[in-house]
């Protein structure tokens, strides 16, 4: 639970990057491991499997983060909870006073649950209704989610539904709102990419620049009706000028940083374009971070990377909401 000291510290780091200049990776996204349960037909992430860092510095490197500054920690995959030692980490965490948000598949919580602990978001993958849901993922895996969602209901833990928007699951958007809503949770779309899919073929099922501008001014429609939808109205824009991009101010690797389960850290989760990461295996995450390269590029393709450096054009009217945004999103 972030209190008001936390926001502030927060809002000033904010204002050091982009003002100052200075390097505070204030948001970590992190999938400790590429192994998962699932064989989703659009990712390729179990097909990537690396070494993993050990339980023992993967906890040195949530202090040495917690040191830099970092004061949210995304955990992701794989499946973050196919790897044993994730309730350490979190715990650890928490123990940093580094608030953590799960994005899960959502098989496995209910089991682990009393095991990881209470974590402050969960992020739970949902591409439709259940039809579109299992068939891309697995049979039965929607009615995992509802499960999932009926708990986090009963424990209030706030949730953010992750839909991939396809070729496929774009006539469905209104679906996932109805779900998100009847559940009391909220939404952040995010179009489909080469990036998580590897070498999966998903040509078909790509977003054309129509169909972005579609789903953009869908969005759009539907955010002035629905509070569940928290993709902020900049970001909502961003993506009409997908899959071409536009011009983004960019502050991966400064504001935010992507760090692969390897201890490999990369600015931003556009890997493969992206210069070559700098690793923590064996030396620390300060040294790490300075080596990391300053990049820039048009797309963003990922809705989370997109909205924070939106956010950091520290426009005055949208910067109060699309920090908010931001954070209810789980960035
Ligand atoms: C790689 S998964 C890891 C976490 C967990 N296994 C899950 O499925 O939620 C993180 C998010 O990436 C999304 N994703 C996977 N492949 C994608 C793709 N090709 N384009 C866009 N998002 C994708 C997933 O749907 C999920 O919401
Ligand atoms: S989207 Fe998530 S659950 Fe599906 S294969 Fe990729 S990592 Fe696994
Ligand atoms: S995708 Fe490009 S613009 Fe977006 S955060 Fe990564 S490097 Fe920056």
């Amino acid at each position: 639970m972030m209190t008001w000291g936390d926001k502030i510290k927060a809002a000033s780091a904010m204002a050091k990057v982009r003002f100052l200049g200075r390097q505070i990776p204030l948001f970590l996204s992190w999938p400790i491991t590429n192994r998962c349960n699932y064989r989703c037909s659009y990712c390729d992430r179990p097909n990537q499997v690396d070494t993993e860092v050990s339980t023992e510095r993967a906890l040195e490197i949530v202090d040495e983060f917690a040191e830099m500054g970092t004061q949210f920690v995304f955990l992701s995959g794989g499946e973050p909870l196919v790897r044993k030692d994730a309730g350490l980490i979190i715990e650890r965490c928490r123990q940093k006073r580094i608030f953590v948000c799960l994005t899960t598949n959502g098989a496995l919580y209910l089991k682990r649950k009393p095991e990881i602990g209470r974590v402050d978001m969960l992020k739970i993958s949902l591409d439709g209704p259940e039809s579109v849901h299992d068939a891309y993922r697995a049979p039965g895996s929607f009615a995992e989610v509802m499960a999932v969602l009926a708990d986090a209901r009963k424990d209030r833990i706030p949730v953010v539904l992750n839909p991939v928007v396809s070729t496929a699951s774009l006539p469905h958007v209104d679906e996932v709102i109805r779900i998100a809503t009847e559940y009391g949770a909220r939404i952040k779309f995010q179009p489909i990419n080469h990036e998580p899919a590897g070498n999966k073929d998903i040509d078909t099922l790509m977003l054309d620049s129509t169909q972005m501008r579609a789903l953009s001014g869908r969005l759009a429609h539907l955010r002035r009706s629905s509070g569940a939808i928290v993709n902020s109205r900049a970001g909502i824009r961003y993506l009409a000028a997908l899959p071409g991009g536009k011009d983004i101010r960019c502050f991966a690797g400064r504001l935010f940083a992507y760090l692969m389960p390897n201890g490999n850290i990369f600015p931003c989760n556009k890997r493969e374009e992206l210069a070559a990461p700098s690793s923590c295996l064996a030396r620390s995450v300060r040294d790490a971070m300075r080596d990391v390269p300053r990049v820039t590029c048009r797309t963003c393709w990922c809705t989370s990377d997109a909205e924070l450096n939106l956010m950091m054009r520290f426009d005055p009217v949208e910067a109060i909401e699309l920090a908010w945004r931001a954070v209810r999103a789980g960035v």
